[in-house]
């Protein structure tokens, strides 16, 4: 017998079940309350609603702690690489190496685009930001493979898996190349998913582009620090999307455009403007957190809060200490670094963000690293896109795998004018 949580309405009493997820977390089944009493509940932001119930990432975030299906965050960057990540969150184990090779074989098999997708970028304005691109190149996949677009049928959600995957990073070197007016590079398929990346992004048709292997293994962390995160904005909105039974591309592109704004993905891109205009203006680190204090939004400090953490983001722990090695490998410490050491050091010990509980999330060191590997910073929300494809892809199959699937409906409070009637426009 389920434990029962008591709600009292008009004097009358509602019992509602409690359910318990296997980390003890508890919440109040609120499914039936409607029918049974009239009354919803209200929550903005949803900082108070489960709105499914998951296997794939747990998080404690006034512990700091993160798992990918069970395995601790600090495992995983230790021992996995991107493409195993995927296949772990997809398909909800650690793959065997024939797994592994079957999935990296097949991936590798589609990282083309279609060649009419050299229009497609090619139309787009050389400004276009690239999750703007990204995410319209990934809902004309539809238009390109109406074959795989049926989510009941589990064939052709594997073909339009295992595409996505495949084709993201492709479409991200397309869109970077246009922006900079060099030719797109096709996918060199005998290099592995990263160094293919680097290689299209980097490489051009004239000279040879050799993958530094520290720069390799340093983006194969970033993605896969940045895999998943259960019910975020962007996650929830491929479910959401999901939910209307549209197909795997479309709800993966307005995923995208959800990790585009700054208060999601696109803080990494906005971290590192901040500490360049730091920088530029000679403005001190103290001075520039005195700014985010003031309680103006439009000068917070990036990257620092979490809806979720409340304690050390454990991804941002894994980053600062890469980002301080791979920076000596390439012997590229910058400015940029010390900046952010500071604001994090004064920001730490400010009672503004103690009592706050604000962090540095996992966008407060990516930039820097992104930043002295080459990429350019309207490219880093493209690199975290790539990073949570896998999570997207695994949260839209475990919703249409769920036996209560439902179309997403939030209801509301209604707080505009009562019945009122109609004014011809001449007595208006
Ligand atoms: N700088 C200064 N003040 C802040 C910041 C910040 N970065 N973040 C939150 N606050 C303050 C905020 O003004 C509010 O103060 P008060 O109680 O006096 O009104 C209090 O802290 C709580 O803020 P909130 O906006 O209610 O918190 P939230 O949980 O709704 O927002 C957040 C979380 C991530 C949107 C927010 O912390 C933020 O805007 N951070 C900067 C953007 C950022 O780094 N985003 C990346 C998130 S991690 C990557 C990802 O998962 O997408």
């Amino acid at each position: 017998m389920a434990e029962m949580a008591e709600l009292r309405i008009d004097g009358k009493t509602y019992e509602l079940p409690i359910i318990e997820g296997s980390e003890g977390e508890r919440a109040i089944d609120i499914s039936k309350l409607r029918n049974q009493s009239g009354v919803i509940t209200l929550d903005p932001g949803y900082a108070n609603t489960g709105s499914c119930m998951s296997s794939i990432t747990f998080i404690d975030g006034d512990k700091g702690i993160l798992r990918y299906r069970g395995i601790p965050i600090e495992e995983v960057a230790d021992h996995s690489t991107f493409l195993e990540v995927a296949y772990l969150l997809v398909y909800g184990s650690l793959p065997t190496a024939d797994n592994l090779a079957n999935i990296t074989e097949s991936i590798t098999l589609h990282t083309m685009l279609h060649e009419d997708f050299k229009r497609f970028f090619g139309a787009l304005p050389k400004d276009a930001h690239p999750m703007a691109a990204c995410s319209a190149a990934v809902g004309a996949l539809s238009t390109f493979y109406p074959d795989c677009l049926d989510p009941r049928d589990p064939r052709q959600v594997e073909i339009a898996v295992h595409r996505l995957i495949a084709k993201l990073p492709t479409m991200a070197a397309y869109a970077y190349k246009h922006s900079i007016g060099q030719p797109m590079m096709y996918p060199r398929n005998e290099l592995d998913y990263v160094g293919n990346f680097l290689y299209m992004l980097f490489g051009t048709p004239c000279d040879e582009y050799e993958v530094d292997p520290v720069i390799r293994n340093a983006l194969d962390l970033l993605l896969i620090l940045h895999a998943d995160h259960e019910q975020n904005c962007s996650a929830s909105t491929v479910r959401l999307v999901g939910s209307s039974m549209v197909n795997l591309f479309s709800a993966i592109s307005s995923g995208i455009q959800a990790l585009w704004g700054p208060s999601h993905g696109g803080a990494n891109q906005e971290v590192i403007e901040m500490l360049a205009s730091i920088r530029d203006q000679g403005i001190s680190a103290r001075e520039f957190v005195e700014r985010a204090k003031a309680g103006d939004d439009t000068a917070r400090l990036m990257g620092f809060g979490h809806r979720v953490y409340k304690n050390f983001d454990p991804r941002m722990k894994i980053i600062k200490g890469a980002c301080r090695e791979v920076l000596d490998k390439l012997g590229a410490r910058t400015r940029l670094l010390e900046i952010a050491v500071e604001l994090e050091e004064i920001a730490l010990s400010d009672e503004y963000f103690v009592s706050r509980k604000l962090y540095p999330n996992v966008d407060f060191y990516s930039g820097v690293i992104y930043n002295a590997i080459g990429i350019p910073s309207n490219m880093f929300t493209a690199m975290f896109a790539i990073g949570r494809l896998p999570g997207w892809i695994a949260q839209w199959m475990e919703l249409h795998g769920d036996s209560n699937f439902k179309i997403g409906r939030p209801r509301q409070i209604y707080t505009g004018p009562t019945e009122t009637h109609y004014t011809p426009i001449k007595d208006r």
